[in-house]
């Protein structure tokens, strides 16, 4: 399929070039939620969507589960770790706030002396941290990239609190991001809402996940879809010749409101909700990886990536698909 995007510099792009996710062995299905808290199957797969999560064992970091990712995009990449001279991690769950994570990542796949820098805009995060490394390319500032979305979400979940427990779950997704000649990642649609900040939140050191529902229920169904067409405009592209939607997985009802008014054509639209939960900034990469690894999406073909949630903040982009 041949689909290009507008360069910004003449000459120079960058490209997703491949893909890999991770996620924990243990999988946690509605009906072990039902028999610890007062909920049903049913209520969480008619408003939410979820029928399992993927849950990290104690001893499983944020760190074991991006490294993990990233190492399988590596591998698909056909690149050395030594390559590598920027690593940036989207997250919102690290464990401590020094070291950072993607310093970590890079310690543990032998990257010699990468940039290497975190990015916590929560549900956004992977596609904030794709439009920086894709800066950093154009500008000449790094070759390869690695770029990670990771979340060990159950660290913050209170899990007697029935309103946020049954959301969530812990993954990985990393995307190799290389220099190109051709433009293979479309500008950035970004921005933040911090006056609604607190709909969604986690109070203290110590807290748990919070949300007000409702609330981010309506920001994300009434607010986002016109930002997701303005970054198919700044592309180039109708939402009609999409060949994929990728957004954040936050509830399956959003997923499909959003792609409902895109007026998307023949794409294919990820649910991997269902199986995964939510996992914030996780994933969009894991869906994609996901579906490119099942060949529901041609290489080179347009996918658009949208992410949003906490902050309350969004960004999206169009690329060509690895
Ligand atoms: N099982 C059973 N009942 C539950 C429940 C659960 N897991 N969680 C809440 N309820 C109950 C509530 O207590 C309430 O009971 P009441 O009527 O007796 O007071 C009832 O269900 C309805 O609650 P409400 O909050 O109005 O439900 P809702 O339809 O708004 O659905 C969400 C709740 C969280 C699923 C929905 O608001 C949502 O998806 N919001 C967006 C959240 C999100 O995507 N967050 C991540 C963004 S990145």
């Amino acid at each position: 399929m041949s689909f290009s995007l507008p360069t910004i510099l003449p000459g120079r792009g960058a490209r997703v070039v491949a893909l890999g996710h991770y996620q924990p062995s243990r999988i946690v299905t509605n009906a072990e939620l039902s028999s610890r808290i007062d909920t049903t199957d049913e209520w969480i797969r008619s408003r939410v969507g979820v029928r399992t999560r993927h849950i990290a064992a104690p001893e499983e970091s944020v760190t074991d589960m991006a490294t993990a990712a990233a190492v399988k995009a590596l591998e698909a990449s056909g690149l050395a770790a030594s390559a590598i001279d920027l690593v940036t991690v989207a997250t919102c769950t690290p464990v401590i706030p020094l070291p950072n994570v993607a310093t970590q990542v890079a310690a543990a796949l032998h990257i010699n002396a990468p940039a290497a820098y975190d990015i916590n805009t929560a549900c956004s995060g992977f596609s904030y941290a794709l439009a920086t490394a894709h800066h950093a390319i154009l500008a000449g500032s790094a070759r390869h990239a690695l770029v990670i979305g990771a979340e060990k979400l159950s660290d913050w979940t209170d899990w007697n609190d029935r309103t946020t427990c049954v959301i969530f779950g812990d993954g990985a997704g990393a995307a190799v991001v290389s220099a190109s000649d051709t433009e293979g990642i479309g500008p950035v649609v970004w921005g933040s809402d911090g006056v609604q900040g607190s709909t969604l939140r986690v109070e203290s050191r110590d807290g748990k996940i919070q949300q007000d529902g409702q609330k981010v229920f309506r920001w994300a169904t009434s607010s986002l879809a016109p930002i997701a067409m303005s970054a198919c405009k700044q592309a180039g592209i109708e939402p009609a010749e999409l060949a994929a939607f990728i957004p954040h997985q936050a509830n399956v009802r959003i997923v499909d409101l959003i792609a409902g008014k895109l007026g998307l054509g023949a794409a294919v639209v990820a649910r991997d909700i269902i199986e995964s939960g939510n996992t914030s900034s996780a994933s969009i990469p894991m869906a994609l990886s996901k579906l490119t690894e099942q060949r529901q999406i041609p290489s080179g073909a347009p996918v658009l990536l949208f992410g949003f949630g906490g902050g309350l903040t969004y960004a999206g982009q169009v690329i060509a698909s690895p």
